[in-house]
């Protein structure tokens, strides 16, 4: 298993037209996610449909991951509903901040980056929860014909929960962020 890179060796910088050229040296197995991040991250930021910050190694300078997030709503079906009236929450849906594309670069896999940006993630929802309420980090986990690549073992060893089952496709998680002092 490779080393842990640690949280004082990564830098984080928001995308933006400076950082371009380097977007051509992003490697991943998942090559949609690697499109995503060199044709379309920076005009969905311009048109503020999302955010990409670029999670760099400090003692290479390398660009070893990335994170897009957007705002979203998780609506509480009948499990969810009945186990929220118990807590006095009786609301049709609860605000959420969606991670829409997380990736790590194929050099850097296994090495602590995927946390890294979960963990910034609830740094910035406790930044938001200063102005605005926000609940829970929500996302379409990403399946992989080659099952010990599949995105689900990572977000499930973070702590995430199965949303919805689903035949075909990503897999919509969630994880409740009162729940985080428990852990
Ligand atoms: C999923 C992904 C983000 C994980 O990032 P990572 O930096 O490699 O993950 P970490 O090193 O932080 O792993 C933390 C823990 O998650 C679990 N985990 C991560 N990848 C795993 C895998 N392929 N299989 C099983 N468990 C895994 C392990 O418990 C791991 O701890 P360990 O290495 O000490 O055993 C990365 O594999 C990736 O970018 N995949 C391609 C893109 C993708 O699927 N993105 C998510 C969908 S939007």
């Amino acid at each position: 298993m490779p080393g842990k890179i640690s949280v004082s060796e990564i830098v984080v910088e928001p995308l933006s037209e400076k950082h371009k050229t380097l977007l051509n040296g992003f490697k991943s197995f998942e090559k949609e996610l690697v499109d995503f991040l060199k044709n379309d991250a920076l005009d969905n930021q311009e048109k503020k449909i999302s955010k990409t910050h670029l999670f760099f190694h400090k003692p290479t300078g390398k660009l070893s991951g990335y994170i897009t997030l957007l705002t979203d709503k998780i609506s509480l079906h009948a499990e969810l509903k009945e186990a929220f009236k118990k807590k006095g929450i009786n609301y049709k849906s609860l605000p959420a901040l969606k991670i829409g594309r997380l990736c790590v670069h194929d050099d850097f896999l296994r090495m602590g980056i995927g946390t890294h940006m979960l963990d910034w993630t609830v740094f910035v929802i406790k930044k938001i929860n200063e102005f605005a309420g926000c609940r829970f980090i929500t996302i379409d986990a990403k399946r992989n014909p080659d099952k010990s690549r599949d995105s689900i073992h990572f977000y499930k060893a973070k702590g995430f929960e199965i949303y919805k089952e689903r035949e075909k496709g990503s897999t919509p998680m969630y994880k409740d962020l009162s729940k985080l002092s428990e852990e």
